[in-house]
């Protein structure tokens, strides 16, 4: 990859220019409260609607519609603090989102304190939507033939590095955690009870019109039509300002509408011997 967009710090690929070196040491001893939930991904996988959701059980006034607050500004990025917010001085319960592999996390993190959300999506479907998403990104190289984007990918040549390695070492340290894993086909495929799992596991008790509500502006159609959470207000610094949107398409499948037959071997090749060791049961269409 070029060197102007991504560096490697610890075995593994940042954003250029949007955090340092110092600073992701310094996460090491970032002081973890009991109460913090965080959600890790890899990218592509879920974030945004996992941010989504945590952000409208946590926040009455984000239900309601009484508080106009940016997802960006509810639940930043532990790794790459844009806006320079002091995350010490966020009210408790604090939410982050991030996509650091398992060894990169705050230390006490993997001492089982605080909360982790762990979603994953089939590689796919991340490839595909990883590949569109970098044209609409001023930090991500634009890769314009989607057989080379994909070949960096196979090699984890792309920011947040291998997808098989992210999944991987989570779950294979799921026991340091105090961690709930999710698919995102398990939330397409049901929201109401991925929505009441996420609610079990932060023990937040909502009612049943409360969680209707959740549940309905966390749809991709409600979702795209919310200038909070479709990334419309992410600033030019990252965002290209020809259209195109962070929330694409939102399905489970699309691959099959982008790839070729020798595209998708190629994916199998390098990871589905790989993949059988994992304790998730992917969902491909
Ligand atoms: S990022 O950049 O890592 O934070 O991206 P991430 O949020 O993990 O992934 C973006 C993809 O998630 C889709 N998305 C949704 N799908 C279904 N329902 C809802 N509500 C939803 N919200 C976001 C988004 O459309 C991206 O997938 P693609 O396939 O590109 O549409």
């Amino acid at each position: 990859p070029s060197k102007e967009y991504l560096f490697t710090h610890k075995g593994f690929y940042f954003a250029a220019n949007i955090t340092t070196p110092e600073y992701l040491d310094s996460l090491e001893t970032f002081e973890i409260r009991d109460s913090d939930v965080f959600i890790a991904t890899y990218p592509k996988s879920g974030t945004v609607w996992t941010q989504n959701i945590l952000s409208l059980i946590f926040h009455e006034g984000h239900r309601n519609g009484t508080e106009n607050i940016d997802l960006m500004d509810r639940i930043p990025w532990l790794e790459y603090n844009i806006k320079h917010m002091d995350y010490s001085a966020f009210p408790s319960p604090r939410l982050f989102a991030t996509h650091l592999p398992y060894y990169l996390t705050p230390r006490d993190l993997r001492n089982k304190r605080a909360r982790v959300i762990y979603v994953t999506r089939n590689p796919k479907d991340v490839l595909v939507s990883y590949f569109h998403f970098s044209k609409i990104m001023v930090t991500l190289e634009k890769v314009s033939d989607f057989n080379i984007f994909m070949e960096r990918f196979l090699a984890g040549k792309v920011l947040a590095s291998s997808w098989l390695d992210h999944v991987t070492g989570w779950h294979s340290h799921a026991e340091d955690f105090n961690i709930l894993f999710l698919t995102y086909e398990e939330m397409k495929k049901d929201l109401r009870s991925a929505v009441l799992k996420i609610c079990n596991f932060v023990g937040k008790t909502l009612s049943e019109k409360e969680v209707e509500s959740v549940v309905r502006q966390a749809t991709f159609e409600n979702m795209r039509k919310d200038p909070r959470a479709n990334y419309e207000n992410l600033s030019e610094f990252l965002r290209e300002k020809k259209p195109g949107y962070f929330l694409r398409k939102g399905t489970t499948g699309d691959w099959k509408n982008m790839m070729t037959v020798a595209q998708s071997e190629r994916v199998d090749e390098v990871l589905k011997e790989k993949m059988k060791n994992l304790p998730i049961k992917f969902i491909w269409d």
